[in-house]
């Protein structure tokens, strides 16, 4: 069985894994499992999961409604409720069973609940696989602004097995592998290649180079005090247009791939406005993003309102949006102020 080992649980691969959650549900004895699902994951990969499940303990699966849109605290408020009902005490254990949305939701919620129990994750999207469910952040959205409740809790093991991504769509794993190319970009140069490439991918061995990767960056820097910041790669401007596409009622939400993967060509263009950042590599990234994604139009009226979200990334300081750009591939720069001028040009050339 393959293994990362973050720093206080494994990360385990394919079917193996199950084994390995069997003797951990054998040796905690916990009092109650809980899975947490959505609509999505109660159909196709809970029937995947359970006949793995090894334990004579209570099972009480808790549903809740899929979607960035439902990453709030009303939704946890839900899930403490039903734990709280179904007698859920500090041996609980909780199960997260699906894509970004459930592992960060499931994570807070899990590790609010009395203070804290166990979790383990079980990413079931190739977004949820290669970056959230694994690296501590628990979390959820305040109304669109992204993630801005939310802990460092790790869980007790994750469990990657690439059979989930049979259940979901095409345009989920596009979402996901903008995810790769971030890695690609600020780490190892060798995974954007192969995607630029696109010959003979191999999903579970792009899979483990990336958990790989998230994991060394954050064994450096748990708390993102430094370096754990190059995994926001894209995720500045990104973000703020993901949460301009969830506000807006008549447009349609983008994945949050598709929003970083616009965020990564504008912050590339930005690169070589500020950085020595080769223009001919802003023209290849940009060529990879639209040969994946749909070109968005980005309408210039939007612009202003995108720049207002801005203000409220994670990693702002009094007032001060800090960007992380790059020198050249594998080579980032933390902490870059960008002038609101540049970041309108950057998505003008996105545009052209
Ligand atoms: N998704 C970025 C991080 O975990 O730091």
């Amino acid at each position: 069985m393959k293994t990362i080992q973050a720093v206080t649980y494994p990360v385990h691969f394919q079917k193996e894994s199950y084994q390995e959650l069997s003797n951990i549900l054998k040796i905690k004895n916990y009092s109650t499992i809980f899975i947490l699902v959505d609509e999505n994951t109660i159909e196709y990969c809970y029937p995947k999961f359970i006949p793995n499940l090894e334990t004579d303990k209570t099972i009480e699966v808790i549903e809740i409604d899929s979607g960035e849109i439902n990453k709030n605290l009303e939704t946890c408020i839900g899930v403490w409720n039903v734990i709280t009902e179904l007698g859920g005490d500090r041996k609980s254990l909780l199960i997260t069973l699906g894509g970004g949305v459930i592992t960060d939701l499931g994570g807070f919620v899990a590790s609010c609940f009395k203070r804290g129990i166990d979790f383990v994750n079980i990413p079931t999207t190739l977004l949820s696989m290669v970056d959230a469910s694994v690296g501590g952040k628990t979390g959820v959205d305040l109304g669109v602004l992204k993630n801005q409740i939310g802990l460092f809790a790790n869980p007790e093991m994750v469990i990657i097995d690439t059979d989930y991504l049979t259940t979901v769509t095409e345009r989920e794993i596009k979402s996901g592998t903008a995810e790769i190319i971030k890695y690609g970009l600020t780490y190892d140069v060798n995974l954007f290649n192969e995607i630029k490439d696109n010959k003979n991918l191999n999903i579970n061995d792009l899979i483990f180079r990336s958990v790989e990767i998230k994991n060394e960056v954050v064994l450096q820097d748990p708390k993102e005090k430094n370096l754990r910041k190059i995994l926001n790669f894209g995720h500045t401007l990104g973000h703020a247009i993901e949460s301009f596409y969830l506000e807006s009622e008549d447009k349609e939400n983008l994945t949050h791939g598709e929003a970083i993967a616009i965020g990564m060509v504008c912050e590339c263009y930005m690169s070589s406005k500020l950085l020595n950042f080769p223009k001919e590599k802003v023209i290849e990234v940009k060529n990879v993003v639209l040969t994946i994604y749909n070109k968005i139009n980005l309408l210039k009226v939007d612009f202003s309102a995108i720049l207002e979200l801005l203000k409220h990334d994670k990693k702002n300081v009094n007032g001060q949006v800090n960007f992380v750009l790059l020198n050249d591939y594998e080579d980032y720069k933390i902490d870059c102020k960008v002038d609101e001028s540049l970041i309108i040009e950057s998505m003008e050339f996105y545009n052209l």
